[in-house]
């Protein structure tokens, strides 16, 4: 969407993977001074944004959602003012059906004056599930309802638009959103990372600057997942320019996973000036090989060893050529291990990288005095 924002993918927190409905004020406090303290934000991760379960269950005499008075006595202006207070920016949720998923008012019908409450408490960025809507409630005009609300209101919010990929979106989104859902619900486990993963390919070439996949919010820290797991789910969403938000209690989050979110190398493929999102390139058997052009010449490549059974034997060396990336293949580049911020050297026409089971390698490749008129776009 061409509202000026979500240049780069969005980066924040959000309280539904950690929380679900178990949100009040005092810990959205603490996560907003953890974000902080923590160097979460220095690291880019801006937007605090709550779920479903925010508000009241009714909306109010003269027809207003109202905050949760249990759980957020002193209201959600309050709460958007201390969050802005800590230099971060805040994001709140909605519903483009009767009902949000977990039974709160939905905004159908009321977009304007909700979206007018939500530029009067100094919100920033709003997430619009879809959740009860009779069939012949088309979806896009439902989307594009709150997109002109929004609008209207003169605040810049940033809008995502939580549609689980009905109706194909990156079909359409891309003139009411600034990210749309892709698929269903992510779970912590390995199985529905690699089936939103799956998902995802081949849709790279349906997003822009101010209009990204959203492949849902990230798991790192949750469930059962191993380092390796976490690393591979953690720089795919990067490269397909997914909007990074973080799902764990950041109170318990272990420091490896704390590092995993905080790999600024592998942020920065996210966040790239060129904005151009990454997809698969190749694959055989349990090896594949993604990729995604960067400002500048290089690419990103995330080499990801998709064996079923942990173990030293079932290491797999994965070859990336530069025909593949688009670059000449008698051209040096210089190759750099993102997670392990550490220079491979110069290599000229491939490079290999031996990459555990259930793992990935993550490098950039910048040919040695640039590339001159780039062109490639391979999706
Ligand atoms: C469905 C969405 O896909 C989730 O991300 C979450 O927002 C829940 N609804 C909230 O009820």
């Amino acid at each position: 969407l061409d509202n000026g924002l979500g240049l780069r993918p969005a980066m924040g927190f959000n309280t539904w993977n950690a929380f679900r409905t178990n949100i009040d004020e005092k810990s959205i406090r603490a996560t907003a001074d953890l974000i902080v303290s923590m160097g979460l934000r220095d690291a880019g991760y801006v937007y605090l944004n709550l779920d479903d379960g925010w508000s009241e269950r009714n909306r109010t005499a003269d027809g207003r959602l109202a905050a949760n008075k249990a759980r957020f006595p002193s209201g959600i202006k309050a709460l958007a003012d201390y969050v802005h207070g800590k230099g971060l920016k805040f994001g709140i949720y909605g519903d483009a059906g009767s009902m949000t998923c977990a039974k709160y008012p939905g905004s159908l019908g009321y977009e304007e004056v909700d979206a007018q409450t939500f530029a009067e408490w100094g919100v920033d960025y709003l997430k619009y599930d879809n959740c009860y809507a009779k069939q012949e409630q088309w979806v896009i005009d439902r989307y594009a309802a709150m997109r002109d609300a929004l609008n209207a209101t003169g605040r810049p919010i940033l809008y995502s638009l939580c549609d689980w990929g009905v109706a194909d979106p990156w079909l359409w989104a891309s003139e009411i959103g600034n990210s749309w859902r892709t698929t269903e619900d992510i779970e912590p486990r390995w199985e529905s990372i690699l089936k939103i993963l799956d998902y995802n390919t081949g849709l790279a070439r349906f997003a822009r600057k101010g209009a990204w996949n959203d492949p849902d919010m990230l798991e790192v820290g949750n469930g059962q997942l191993t380092s390796g797991e976490q690393r591979a789910h953690f720089s795919l969403w990067a490269l397909m320019k997914a909007p990074l938000l973080i799902g764990a209690d950041l109170r318990t989050i272990h420091p490896d996973s704390l590092a995993i979110l905080k790999a600024r190398e592998v942020i920065a493929v996210n966040q790239d000036d060129l904005g151009v999102a990454g997809d698969l390139i190749w694959m055989q058997g349990a090896n594949r090989v993604y990729a995604v052009p960067l400002a500048g010449g290089g690419r990103a490549v995330v080499f990801l060893n998709l064996h079923t059974t942990g173990g030293q034997y079932l290491t797999s060396n994965i070859t990336v050529y530069w025909g593949q990336l688009g670059l000449p293949a008698g051209r040096s580049a210089l190759v750099r291990d993102l997670f392990a911020e550490q220079d491979l050297g110069e290599h000229t026409g491939s490079f290999t990288a031996a990459v555990q089971a259930h793992d990935v390698v993550v490098v950039r490749i910048m040919p040695v005095g640039g590339v001159q008129g780039d062109t490639w776009r391979p999706w």
